[in-house]
């Protein structure tokens, strides 16, 4: 496993993390035993990264990891939780209350990274106010970092001068193969500012992984049911990257999946895909597809084809 160590924050974390989105009903893992397998086989590839949020499957996402680390008896030093708090709970109350809650679900006494999970957009709380909140968790040791995910570029240099002894460390966004539009300001930003930048749906939602076409994407029974990658009118689009990938996962040796995520991680430094996975075998994949690169020409020749795609959101309504 490759990992990245963060200047001035003693934070090592690995190249791949694994996202834990898929321990609630959106997914539909909800067994315990599928979840801790998965965690176990990140632990044993050298997986420390771990990312969840408050309201992944109303705290089953979280309640599932912290008891699965547990049990595994993984020294707590060596990973890296890092957790999100909904911009509903961006209020002085809520942000004490609702950490608290975390840190019990997830069996420690510090998180390692408390993100934003998107801004409190519907109530309109103050941003100094409630980044005094989070600065004053920091101080406490319940909280040892803070990232943002979702927020504009604007809002993060709002939330950035609020803060007086610390600074933010990671910023987390949608980023993959066919929805690159965070390379337009937030992955620039991300480099910028020495910032690690966590790509959320690194895989598309499976979309890029070769084993979803025209014939059988009407099928899904979870959160892609109604998810606009998956309506025709954009698959259709990506058909020839899924080709693509198709044809250089033969020509490496490796999944269309391990392709996909290579051409990320090689679009810059700073970018740290945290696929989920809902079997061990994908989990062994995704962390193999860090440790080496593929070829410059097949990586521009991938840039070229998905450079253009132009994923339309508007489908359903
Ligand atoms: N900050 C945010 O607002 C935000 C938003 C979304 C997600 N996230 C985070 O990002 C994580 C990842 O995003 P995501 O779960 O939306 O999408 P994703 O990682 O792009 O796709 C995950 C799905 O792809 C399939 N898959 C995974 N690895 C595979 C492999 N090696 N081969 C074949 N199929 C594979 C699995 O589904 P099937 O096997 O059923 O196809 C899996 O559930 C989440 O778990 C969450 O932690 C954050």
């Amino acid at each position: 496993m490759e990992y990245v160590s963060l200047a001035d924050t003693g934070l090592r974390v690995s190249r791949i993390g694994l996202g834990t989105w898929q321990f609630s009903d959106a997914w539909g893992v909800k067994n315990y035993d599928t979840a801790k397998k998965l965690i176990e086989k990140a632990v044993e590839m050298g997986i420390n990264l771990f990312d969840t949020a408050m309201v992944y499957g109303n705290g089953l996402s979280e309640e599932f990891l912290g008891r699965a680390l547990h049990e595994i008896g993984v020294k707590r030093e060596e990973i890296v939780i890092a957790t999100k708090i909904p911009g509903d709970y961006l209020n002085p109350w809520d942000i004490f209350r609702s950490v608290r809650r975390s840190l019990k679900r997830l069996q420690t006494n510090y998180i390692d990274i408390l993100q934003l999970h998107w801004p409190p957009c519907w109530h309109n709380f103050p941003t100094c106010k409630y980044m005094r909140g989070l600065e004053r968790l920091v101080k406490l040791g319940l909280v040892n970092h803070i990232g943002v995910s979702n927020y504009p570029v604007r809002l993060i240099d709002e939330v950035r001068g609020c803060l007086s002894t610390i600074d933010i460390v990671s910023m987390q966004y949608r980023y993959n193969i066919i929805e690159r539009q965070a390379e337009e300001e937030l992955i620039p930003y991300a480099e910028e500012n020495d910032l690690i930048f966590l790509a959320w749906s690194p895989l598309a939602k499976g979309a890029v992984t070769g084993k979803y076409s025209l014939e059988n994407i009407s099928s899904f029974n979870d959160l892609r049911r109604t998810d606009p990658v998956f309506h025709p009118e954009n698959f259709r689009k990506i058909s020839p990257v899924i080709s693509k990938l198709v044809e250089l996962a033969e020509k490496y040796g490796k999944t269309p999946a391990q392709i996909a995520l290579n051409w990320i991680i090689m679009y810059s430094d700073n970018v740290i895909p945290i696929p989920g996975a809902k079997k061990p075998e994908h989990v062994v994949q995704n962390a193999e597809s860090v440790g080496w690169r593929m070829n410059i020409h097949d990586w521009l020749e991938l840039e070229k084809l998905t450079r253009n795609i132009n994923i339309l959101y508007s489908v359903y309504y």
